[in-house]
């Protein structure tokens, strides 16, 4: 990661100060000449940079590769597919993922059908090559740990998955010991562990203290910033990536700012909706590799992935972010 914590894949600072040269020497240089210059002459040039601009990317600590800053969960929403009809949105998310630059599916054995509706959809579309597949492991015990990973392969119709985590701290010590055997024999690329639930910070902070983690996955979101206490510097202090989940609350925030417009100020970082400004809070901390928000349906996943291009929060718009979430 580079001192701010930024990267892209052709460095977006630069694509963004070569843009703001050319518009002003073109600005000046039309001005010089005595022409009355209206904003919107310019207006196609800033909205191509929102929309064609590549994603924002951050570099996995333990690796150095290269992440969208940006990818998708699937709990609830692929949890119970049965038929054809719940099955067709899905399908639509994860066909244009990798067309929008997207690369991130966060799943689990737990969650129902997700598992298998994801590995059923990149195999039809022939998108695993594009992907980073990350899952959970998440029983007590070697034998039942081994068990619960040949089915994730099976159902993820994939010989390599790229991240598996323990999840929810369920038998860290034993599970990590297969995940590292079976990163050693090249069927996983990552490892790492997971958590959601505030009291379980505590012993999370305590694992990823004693062990090698490649990535830690843990909540944090605009009116749940526990985890930037300690869990966050502290992953950077260890050199572990981390992926961000419930980064709405559930859906949460959008219920507090209901009915109300975004405000003027959140154009300062390129926001244009709520969905963008909650998590373009949670990707401008510097620890934050990417969000993983629930994205069940086409719109989502292009307003989401929105939050990956343009400019992010500084340190004081982050405090205005709190102090607007912590009044409503
Ligand atoms: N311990 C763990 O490891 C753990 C625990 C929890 C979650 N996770 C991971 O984190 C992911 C995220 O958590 P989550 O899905 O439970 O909650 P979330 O991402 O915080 O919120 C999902 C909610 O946000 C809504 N939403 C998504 N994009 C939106 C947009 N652009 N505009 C308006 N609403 C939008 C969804 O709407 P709809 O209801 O209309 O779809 C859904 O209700 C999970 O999917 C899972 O992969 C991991």
């Amino acid at each position: 990661m580079s001192s701010s914590g930024y990267s892209t894949g052709t460095s977006r600072a630069s694509i963004q100060n070569v843009e703001g040269v050319i518009m002003q020497r073109s600005r000046r240089e039309l001005l010089k000449a005595g022409i009355a210059v209206g904003a919107s002459m310019f207006l196609p040039a800033v909205r191509l940079h929102a929309q064609g601009s590549p994603l924002i990317q951050r570099k996995i600590p333990s690796t150095g590769e290269s992440l969208p800053i940006i990818g998708i969960g699937t709990a609830r929403r692929y949890e119970a597919v049965t038929t054809e009809a719940d099955r067709a949105p899905l399908r639509e998310v994860l066909r244009q993922l990798p067309e929008l630059g997207g690369k991130v599916i966060d799943t689990a054995p737990s969650y129902g059908t997700a598992e298998m509706v994801v590995g059923d959809l990149v195999a039809e579309l022939r998108i695993r090559e594009s992907l980073f597949l990350a899952t959970k492991l998440g029983v007590h015990g070697r034998d039942a740990g081994i068990e619960q990973l040949e089915r994730s392969f099976k159902r993820l119709r994939t010989p390599m998955i790229d991240l598996i985590a323990v999840h929810n701290l369920q038998d860290p010590p034993t599970q990590l010991r297969t995940l590292r055997q079976w990163k050693q024999a090249g069927r996983i690329r990552y490892v790492g562990i997971t958590t959601s639930f505030e009291r379980q910070h505590p012993e999370f902070e305590q694992t990823m203290r004693s062990e090698a983690l490649d990535f830690i996955q843990v909540d944090y979101a605009l009116d749940n910033r526990k985890a930037d206490q300690r869990i966050l510097p502290l992953a950077a202090d260890r050199g572990m990536g981390v992926m961000i989940n419930l980064p709405f609350g559930r859906g949460r925030l959008f219920q507090a700012v209901q009915g109300q417009p975004l405000p003027p100020w959140s154009g300062e970082f390129d926001c244009a909706s709520w969905a963008q400004f909650f998590l373009k809070y949670i990707v401008s901390h510097p620890a934050v590799t990417c969000a993983l928000p629930g994205t069940a349906k086409a719109e989502y996943l292009v307003d989401n992935l929105g939050a990956a291009r343009g400019r992010l929060p500084n340190a004081e718009m982050r405090a205005r972010m709190e102090r607007l979430i912590d009044s409503v």
